[in-house]
């Protein structure tokens, strides 16, 4: 792979716009990124609000972190470089599926408050809906669906989140999801709820 920077390349605008393929649909792109720790609840909510989405006769596409690790980011780990480089590519992706007018629905861990700065900063104001999904490690670690806290606490997993890696929760998300208290209905009902009334799902 070359490490030298691509030049002479220039950016083709296409004759369809954004507008007109959100008109098409009937509903504006936007990406939500959910971040929380592993076991939080992000990808529960994400595909629970996919499938209501859907049902609504919305396009929405789920973008997942350990789906997405095992295809175009398979070559990067959880050190902060890789995981900023991992954010950096799906926030590019994400950007990609709203001004293809989709709902991307993104469920990354995404630690990094810079990160998820940065993804902010690529896009269109109002683009970006910063989703919180709260829930503390004691909740994760006692859910541990995917048995990885047990193996954390053994030393089997370095650098995991929330036990030897930091979270950085955002300072002012759009929306906090307390999972701790709230069940995936609730918390996938208050997330719709915020984009039919910030206008994102268009008209019935
Ligand atoms: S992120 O930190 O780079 O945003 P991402 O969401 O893609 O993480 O992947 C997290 C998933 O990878 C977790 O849900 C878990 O299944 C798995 N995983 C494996 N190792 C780790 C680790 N060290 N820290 C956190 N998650 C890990």
């Amino acid at each position: 792979m070359s490490e030298r920077k691509a030049t002479n390349i220039t950016w083709h605008e296409g004759h369809v716009t954004r507008q007109d393929r959100e008109r098409r649909l009937g509903q504006r792109g936007v990406t939500v990124w959910l971040t929380g720790l592993s076991g939080s609840g992000k990808s529960t909510i994400a595909v629970a609000a996919e499938g209501a989405l859907h049902a609504r006769g919305r396009h929405a596409y789920v973008l997942d972190g350990d789906n997405v690790r095992h295809g175009l980011n398979s070559n990067l780990g959880f050190s902060p470089e890789a995981r900023t480089e991992n954010i950096r590519r799906i926030g590019e992706v994400a950007k990609l599926f709203t001004d293809a007018g989709v709902i991307a629905l993104t469920s990354f861990i995404s630690p990094y408050r810079a990160d998820r700065d940065a993804v902010r900063a690529i896009m269109e104001p109002g683009d970006f809906v910063e989703v919180l999904v709260d829930a503390s490690v004691e909740t994760c670690e006692s859910r541990d669906v995917k048995g990885l806290y047990a193996k954390a606490r053994a030393g089997e997993i370095p650098e995991f989140t929330g036990v030897s890696a930091p979270y950085e929760a955002p300072e002012k998300p759009e929306l906090v999801l307390d999972t701790n208290a709230e069940s995936v209905e609730e918390s996938v009902g208050t997330l719709i709820g915020y984009l039919e009334e910030k206008g994102y799902l268009g008209s019935e």
